[in-house]
């Protein structure tokens, strides 16, 4: 599923921006970065805005989430937007209650403890209950730049499924391993309803106006390779075979340096990496079809300047000006980051790749 022929309907200033380019493994005239979490509490605007309305309230308010959108992209010079919602989003319309509690995290009530509720769950067929998030793509798309491409996002059935069962975060992940192996028949009922309806609410997202997806499997990291084949790997399949092909798909793990060859084989166009792997073996190990994306720690955006130059120059080295390189961290732009040192990097990484 290599989206290499330019469909119609997506316009040229696109079609040929870095950032597609290098899902596409074309060669760019400088490395596109973009960062996850780009918009958020590091930003005075973003606190500003919340000091007024609850995150949720943010996520579904179309126009203040476009605004997010855009005013994050634009302040950092970065090659790619990313829709402002969340992954969690998608657990109210299956039934859940979702909450963003103040310093705990989300919350998520009438989480599953039994195969039971597992048996009355069925695949999102109706996507009405989040056409907030549609009506902020189009909003978002058009006011971007005409050249600047919009991600959009959902989380994996992974990294999902632990939050319906554990009923927020979790360090361990205790009762989602346990139901995961206590009761495989009602772990993969559960992973179904998970894939098919992020499947289409991802192609959803594309309909409304993206121009690639990223599937974040946050907690994946925490299963061995064995676990990870038996327990995700197919569901992680029937989700890419799903998603539209004339978009690239980024398929983003944490702390899964085990599980790369793994993941690369479930699908994806781009592999995320994080800051825990070696950016130039890692490519080696998923070969030449594949294009990457990473894998600067977030935490050295607290470093001086002179230590950022050094690592974005060393990822730029491992890189080795191969096409098919996106610069990124390796997890997402932490609460108190420096927002000088984010646009400074931005700017480090197009200069120092400047072909
Ligand atoms: O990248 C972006 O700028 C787009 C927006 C985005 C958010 N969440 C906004 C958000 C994206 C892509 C996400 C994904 C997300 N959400 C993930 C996967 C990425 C990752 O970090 O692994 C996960 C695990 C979540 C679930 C989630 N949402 C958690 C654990 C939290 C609380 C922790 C925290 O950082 O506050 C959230 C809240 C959240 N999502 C905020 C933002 C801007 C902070 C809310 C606030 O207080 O304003």
């Amino acid at each position: 599923s290599e989206p290499s022929t330019q469909d119609p309907t997506i316009p040229d200033a696109l079609w040929n921006s870095r950032f597609l380019k290098a899902c596409r493994r074309e060669p760019v005239d400088a490395t596109p970065v973009w960062l996850m979490r780009q918009a958020g509490r590091y930003m005075t605007e973003y606190r500003s805005l919340r000091a007024k309305v609850s995150f949720l309230e943010l996520c579904k308010n179309p126009e203040l989430a476009a605004e997010t959108t855009i005013f994050a992209a634009e302040t950092l010079g970065v090659d790619a937007a990313i829709l402002f919602a969340d992954i969690l989003l998608i657990l109210e319309p299956l039934g859940f209650g979702l909450e963003f509690s103040k310093g705990e995290g989300p919350v998520i009530h009438d989480p599953i403890r039994e195969a039971a509720h597992v048996a009355g769950m069925m695949p999102l067929e109706d996507l009405s209950a989040l056409s907030y998030v549609f009506d902020a793509i189009r909003l978002i798309r058009a006011g971007l730049p005409a050249g600047l491409p919009l991600i959009g996002f959902a989380g994996a059935p992974f990294t999902l499924a632990c939050y319906a069962i554990e009923g927020g975060g979790s360090k361990n992940y205790e009762r989602a391993k346990a139901f995961m192996y206590g009761d495989p028949g009602a772990w993969n009922a559960l992973m179904t309803v998970l894939t098919d309806s992020t499947a289409r609410y991802l192609n959803a997202q594309v309909k409304a106006g993206v121009q690639a997806v990223q599937v974040f499997d946050s907690w994946v990291g925490s299963l061995g390779p064995d676990d990870y084949r038996r327990f995700v790997l197919p569901h992680m399949r029937r989700l890419f075979d799903q998603i539209d092909p004339g978009v690239p798909a980024i398929h983003f793990g944490a702390d899964t340096g085990s599980l790369l060859e793994l993941q690369r084989d479930a699908g994806g166009t781009v592999i995320g990496l994080d800051w825990r792997v070696e950016l130039d073996r890692c490519w080696e190990r998923l070969g030449p079809e594949v294009a990457v994306q990473g894998n600067l720690d977030p935490v050295v955006l607290f470093a001086p300047l002179s230590e950022i130059a050094l690592q974005t120059r060393r990822i730029l080295g491992q890189a080795g000006g191969r096409p098919g390189h996106i610069f990124n961290l390796g997890h997402g732009i932490l609460p108190h980051t420096p927002v000088d040192h984010v646009r400074a990097l931005v700017q480090m990484v197009h200069e120092f790749s400047a072909r």
